[in-house]
Protein backbone atom coordinates (compact mmCIF):
# COMPACT_ATOMS: atom_id res chain seq x y z
CA UNK A 1 0.00 0.00 0.00
CA UNK A 2 1.13 3.29 -0.74
CA UNK A 3 1.43 5.35 2.63
CA UNK A 4 2.33 8.75 1.26
CA UNK A 5 -0.50 10.92 2.14
CA UNK A 6 -2.02 13.06 -0.33
CA UNK A 7 -1.94 16.68 -0.25
CA UNK A 8 -5.71 17.25 -0.92
CA UNK A 9 -7.40 15.02 1.82
CA UNK A 10 -10.25 15.19 4.04
CA UNK A 11 -9.88 16.40 7.53
CA UNK A 12 -9.75 13.11 9.39
CA UNK A 13 -11.81 12.55 12.67
CA UNK A 14 -11.50 9.01 14.20
CA UNK A 15 -13.91 8.49 16.86
CA UNK A 16 -14.80 5.43 18.80
CA UNK A 17 -16.29 3.87 21.77
CA UNK A 18 -13.92 1.72 24.38
CA UNK A 19 -14.58 -0.02 27.34
CA UNK A 20 -11.90 0.22 30.05
CA UNK A 21 -9.80 -2.81 28.51
CA UNK A 22 -9.93 -1.52 25.42
CA UNK A 23 -12.61 -3.48 23.57
CA UNK A 24 -14.91 -1.88 20.78
CA UNK A 25 -17.45 -4.81 20.93
CA UNK A 26 -18.48 -7.57 23.08
CA UNK A 27 -18.01 -11.73 21.33
CA UNK A 28 -21.62 -11.23 20.95
CA UNK A 29 -24.00 -11.31 17.78
CA UNK A 30 -25.94 -8.35 19.72
CA UNK A 31 -24.41 -4.55 19.76
CA UNK A 32 -23.08 -3.83 23.09
CA UNK A 33 -23.85 -0.28 23.94
CA UNK A 34 -20.15 1.08 25.32
CA UNK A 35 -21.39 4.75 25.15
CA UNK A 36 -23.44 6.76 27.89
CA UNK A 37 -26.51 8.99 26.74
CA UNK A 38 -24.28 11.93 26.94
CA UNK A 39 -21.75 10.15 24.51
CA UNK A 40 -24.10 9.59 22.39
CA UNK A 41 -25.70 13.15 22.16
CA UNK A 42 -21.88 14.56 21.97
CA UNK A 43 -21.50 12.35 18.55
CA UNK A 44 -24.50 13.24 16.91
CA UNK A 45 -23.54 16.81 17.47
CA UNK A 46 -20.07 15.81 16.21
CA UNK A 47 -21.39 14.05 12.82
CA UNK A 48 -23.23 17.75 11.98
CA UNK A 49 -20.12 19.04 11.64
CA UNK A 50 -19.18 16.61 9.31
CA UNK A 51 -19.26 15.94 5.46
CA UNK A 52 -18.87 11.94 5.55
CA UNK A 53 -19.00 9.24 7.81
CA UNK A 54 -17.34 5.77 7.48
CA UNK A 55 -17.43 2.85 8.93
CA UNK A 56 -16.17 -0.71 7.99
CA UNK A 57 -18.18 -3.30 5.69
CA UNK A 58 -18.60 -5.58 8.71
CA UNK A 59 -19.65 -2.98 10.91
CA UNK A 60 -22.52 -2.57 8.71
CA UNK A 61 -23.15 -6.35 8.34
CA UNK A 62 -22.79 -7.04 12.40
CA UNK A 63 -24.79 -3.49 13.65
CA UNK A 64 -26.52 -2.39 10.78
CA UNK A 65 -26.79 1.30 11.66
CA UNK A 66 -28.29 3.89 10.14
CA UNK A 67 -25.28 6.58 10.46
CA UNK A 68 -28.13 9.26 10.64
CA UNK A 69 -28.28 12.11 13.19
CA UNK A 70 -30.42 11.68 15.66
CA UNK A 71 -31.31 15.57 16.37
CA UNK A 72 -33.78 16.86 14.12
CA UNK A 73 -32.99 20.19 15.08
CA UNK A 74 -29.48 19.09 14.26
CA UNK A 75 -30.61 18.02 10.77
CA UNK A 76 -33.04 20.73 10.32
CA UNK A 77 -29.34 22.90 11.27
CA UNK A 78 -27.68 21.75 8.13
CA UNK A 79 -30.51 21.95 6.03
CA UNK A 80 -30.20 26.12 6.77
CA UNK A 81 -26.84 25.93 6.43
CA UNK A 82 -27.31 24.43 2.69
CA UNK A 83 -26.00 20.96 3.78
CA UNK A 84 -27.65 17.92 3.29
CA UNK A 85 -29.37 16.54 6.56
CA UNK A 86 -27.36 13.84 7.13
CA UNK A 87 -23.75 13.72 5.85
CA UNK A 88 -22.47 11.25 2.97
CA UNK A 89 -22.00 7.42 4.14
CA UNK A 90 -18.84 5.88 2.69
CA UNK A 91 -18.00 2.41 3.51
CA UNK A 92 -15.42 0.45 2.12
CA UNK A 93 -14.87 -3.39 1.36
CA UNK A 94 -13.16 -6.17 -0.89
CA UNK A 95 -15.57 -8.88 -0.93
CA UNK A 96 -18.46 -6.75 -1.99
CA UNK A 97 -20.68 -8.79 0.75
CA UNK A 98 -23.60 -6.35 1.35
CA UNK A 99 -27.18 -7.04 1.35
CA UNK A 100 -28.90 -3.74 -0.03
CA UNK A 101 -31.58 -3.62 2.44
CA UNK A 102 -29.04 -2.49 5.52
CA UNK A 103 -30.05 0.89 7.04
CA UNK A 104 -26.56 2.50 5.77
CA UNK A 105 -28.21 1.85 2.22
CA UNK A 106 -31.59 2.32 2.87
CA UNK A 107 -32.14 5.20 5.06
CA UNK A 108 -31.83 8.86 4.84
CA UNK A 109 -31.37 10.82 1.72
CA UNK A 110 -27.55 11.33 1.88
CA UNK A 111 -25.03 9.72 -0.68
CA UNK A 112 -24.39 6.74 -0.12
CA UNK A 113 -20.18 5.78 -1.46
CA UNK A 114 -19.07 2.17 -1.33
CA UNK A 115 -15.10 2.08 -2.31
CA UNK A 116 -14.42 -1.28 -3.69
CA UNK A 117 -11.44 -3.54 -4.75
CA UNK A 118 -11.32 -3.35 -8.83
CA UNK A 119 -11.90 -7.29 -9.16
CA UNK A 120 -15.64 -7.00 -7.20
CA UNK A 121 -16.17 -3.68 -8.67
CA UNK A 122 -18.92 -5.48 -11.89
CA UNK A 123 -20.21 -7.65 -8.86
CA UNK A 124 -20.69 -4.90 -6.30
CA UNK A 125 -22.06 -2.74 -8.80
CA UNK A 126 -24.83 -5.14 -9.55
CA UNK A 127 -25.66 -6.19 -5.86
CA UNK A 128 -25.98 -2.34 -4.70
CA UNK A 129 -27.73 -0.76 -8.16
CA UNK A 130 -29.76 2.28 -7.19
CA UNK A 131 -29.28 2.60 -3.57
CA UNK A 132 -25.28 3.16 -3.82
CA UNK A 133 -22.44 4.80 -5.83
CA UNK A 134 -20.10 2.08 -6.29
CA UNK A 135 -16.60 3.49 -7.33
CA UNK A 136 -13.16 1.12 -7.60
CA UNK A 137 -10.43 2.08 -5.55
CA UNK A 138 -7.34 -0.75 -5.87
CA UNK A 139 -6.11 -3.81 -6.68
CA UNK A 140 -6.03 -6.37 -3.75
CA UNK A 141 -7.48 -3.42 -0.76
CA UNK A 142 -8.80 0.10 -1.20
CA UNK A 143 -5.90 2.59 -0.88
CA UNK A 144 -6.55 4.57 1.55
CA UNK A 145 -4.55 7.82 0.71
CA UNK A 146 -6.25 7.26 -3.03
CA UNK A 147 -9.50 6.75 -1.50
CA UNK A 148 -9.34 10.34 1.27
CA UNK A 149 -8.30 11.86 -2.50
CA UNK A 150 -11.39 11.09 -3.89
CA UNK A 151 -13.55 12.27 -1.64
CA UNK A 152 -11.70 15.54 -1.01
CA UNK A 153 -12.59 15.79 -4.96
CA UNK A 154 -15.65 15.02 -3.67
CA UNK A 155 -16.11 17.99 -1.62
CA UNK A 156 -16.10 16.07 1.59
CA UNK A 157 -13.21 18.19 4.25
CA UNK A 158 -14.58 16.42 7.42
CA UNK A 159 -14.92 12.90 7.40
CA UNK A 160 -15.71 10.89 10.58
CA UNK A 161 -14.46 7.44 10.73
CA UNK A 162 -16.55 5.45 13.30
CA UNK A 163 -15.00 1.85 13.21
CA UNK A 164 -14.54 -0.54 13.37
CA UNK A 165 -11.37 -2.40 14.77
CA UNK A 166 -9.95 -3.11 11.38
CA UNK A 167 -10.83 0.59 9.97
CA UNK A 168 -9.21 2.04 12.81
CA UNK A 169 -6.45 0.31 12.65
CA UNK A 170 -5.57 1.12 9.13
CA UNK A 171 -6.44 4.64 9.25
CA UNK A 172 -4.61 5.07 12.03
CA UNK A 173 -1.11 2.72 10.71
CA UNK A 174 -1.46 4.91 7.11
CA UNK A 175 -1.04 7.48 9.62
CA UNK A 176 -3.45 10.00 7.76
CA UNK A 177 -5.74 10.57 11.31
CA UNK A 178 -6.03 14.44 12.32
CA UNK A 179 -7.99 13.51 15.22
CA UNK A 180 -8.38 10.60 18.19
CA UNK A 181 -11.41 10.79 19.79
CA UNK A 182 -12.05 7.64 22.27
CA UNK A 183 -14.34 7.55 24.59
CA UNK A 184 -14.33 5.22 27.30
CA UNK A 185 -16.60 3.81 29.35
CA UNK A 186 -16.31 2.48 33.02
CA UNK A 187 -16.74 -1.60 32.64
CA UNK A 188 -14.54 -4.28 31.19
CA UNK A 189 -15.57 -6.91 28.49
CA UNK A 190 -12.74 -9.19 29.69
CA UNK A 191 -13.38 -11.38 26.38
CA UNK A 192 -10.08 -11.67 24.14
CA UNK A 193 -12.72 -13.27 21.33
CA UNK A 194 -14.12 -9.71 21.52
CA UNK A 195 -12.70 -6.86 18.79
CA UNK A 196 -9.88 -4.57 20.05
CA UNK A 197 -9.75 -0.88 19.42
CA UNK A 198 -7.28 -1.84 17.21
CA UNK A 199 -5.53 -5.13 15.95
CA UNK A 200 -1.78 -6.06 15.58
CA UNK A 201 0.13 -3.45 13.11
CA UNK A 202 2.95 -0.67 13.10
CA UNK A 203 1.87 2.08 14.12
CA UNK A 204 3.70 5.88 13.46
CA UNK A 205 2.93 6.67 17.23
CA UNK A 206 4.46 4.02 19.60
CA UNK A 207 7.19 4.03 22.80
CA UNK A 208 9.81 6.38 21.17
CA UNK A 209 6.93 8.50 19.63
CA UNK A 210 4.24 9.60 22.20
CA UNK A 211 1.32 11.25 20.84
CA UNK A 212 0.24 14.34 22.60
CA UNK A 213 -2.78 14.33 24.84
CA UNK A 214 -5.17 17.60 23.63
CA UNK A 215 -8.11 16.83 26.54
CA UNK A 216 -9.91 14.83 29.36
CA UNK A 217 -12.82 15.12 29.27
CA UNK A 218 -15.99 13.68 31.84
CA UNK A 219 -18.78 12.78 29.36
CA UNK A 220 -21.63 11.40 31.72
CA UNK A 221 -20.14 8.55 33.20
CA UNK A 222 -16.99 8.01 30.52
CA UNK A 223 -13.90 9.71 30.02
CA UNK A 224 -13.27 11.40 26.48
CA UNK A 225 -9.79 11.96 25.50
CA UNK A 226 -8.88 13.86 22.25
CA UNK A 227 -5.45 13.66 20.56
CA UNK A 228 -4.41 15.33 17.17
CA UNK A 229 -1.92 13.07 15.51
CA UNK A 230 -1.19 15.10 12.43
CA UNK A 231 0.71 18.57 12.72
CA UNK A 232 -2.54 19.59 10.63
CA UNK A 233 -4.74 22.25 12.64
CA UNK A 234 -7.93 21.83 14.50
CA UNK A 235 -9.34 24.29 11.62
CA UNK A 236 -12.54 22.86 10.30
N1 LIG B 1 -17.39 0.93 19.87
C1 LIG B 1 -17.41 1.61 18.74
O1 LIG B 1 -17.30 2.85 18.74
C2 LIG B 1 -17.59 0.84 17.46
C3 LIG B 1 -17.78 1.55 16.26
C4 LIG B 1 -17.89 0.82 15.07
C5 LIG B 1 -17.82 -0.56 15.09
N2 LIG B 1 -17.65 -1.21 16.26
C6 LIG B 1 -17.54 -2.67 16.30
O2 LIG B 1 -16.43 -3.07 15.49
C7 LIG B 1 -16.68 -4.43 15.07
C8 LIG B 1 -16.33 -4.56 13.59
O3 LIG B 1 -14.95 -4.35 13.43
P1 LIG B 1 -14.13 -5.22 12.37
O4 LIG B 1 -12.69 -4.97 12.58
O5 LIG B 1 -14.62 -6.63 12.41
O6 LIG B 1 -14.63 -4.68 10.98
P2 LIG B 1 -14.70 -3.25 10.28
O7 LIG B 1 -13.44 -2.48 10.52
O8 LIG B 1 -16.01 -2.62 10.58
O9 LIG B 1 -14.79 -3.71 8.74
C9 LIG B 1 -13.73 -4.46 8.19
C10 LIG B 1 -14.09 -4.75 6.75
O10 LIG B 1 -14.06 -3.53 5.99
C11 LIG B 1 -13.51 -3.78 4.70
N3 LIG B 1 -12.22 -3.13 4.63
C12 LIG B 1 -11.50 -2.59 5.63
N4 LIG B 1 -10.36 -2.03 5.13
C13 LIG B 1 -10.39 -2.24 3.82
C14 LIG B 1 -9.51 -1.88 2.75
N5 LIG B 1 -8.38 -1.19 2.95
N6 LIG B 1 -9.84 -2.25 1.51
C15 LIG B 1 -10.99 -2.92 1.28
N7 LIG B 1 -11.87 -3.29 2.25
C16 LIG B 1 -11.55 -2.93 3.49
C17 LIG B 1 -13.41 -5.28 4.59
O11 LIG B 1 -14.70 -5.69 4.13
P3 LIG B 1 -15.04 -7.09 3.39
O12 LIG B 1 -15.03 -8.10 4.48
O13 LIG B 1 -16.38 -6.86 2.79
O14 LIG B 1 -13.97 -7.30 2.38
C18 LIG B 1 -13.15 -5.69 6.03
O15 LIG B 1 -13.47 -7.04 6.31
C19 LIG B 1 -18.14 -4.72 15.35
O16 LIG B 1 -18.21 -5.60 16.46
C20 LIG B 1 -18.73 -3.37 15.72
O17 LIG B 1 -19.77 -3.46 16.68
C21 LIG B 1 -17.56 -0.54 17.46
Amino acid sequence: MNTNTPISKPYVLVNCAVSLDGYLDDASNQRLVLSSPEDIDRVDAVRVTCDAILVGANTIRKDNPSLLIRSEARRQERIKRGLSSDPTKVTLTTSGKFDPSYRFFQDGQSAKLVYCTDEVEGFVRERLAGVAEVIPCGANSINLPHMLADLHRRGVRKLLVEGGSEVITQFLSVNVVDELQISIAPFFVGDARAPRFVNSASFPFNKDRRMTLHSAEKIGDMALLTYFPSSRARTL
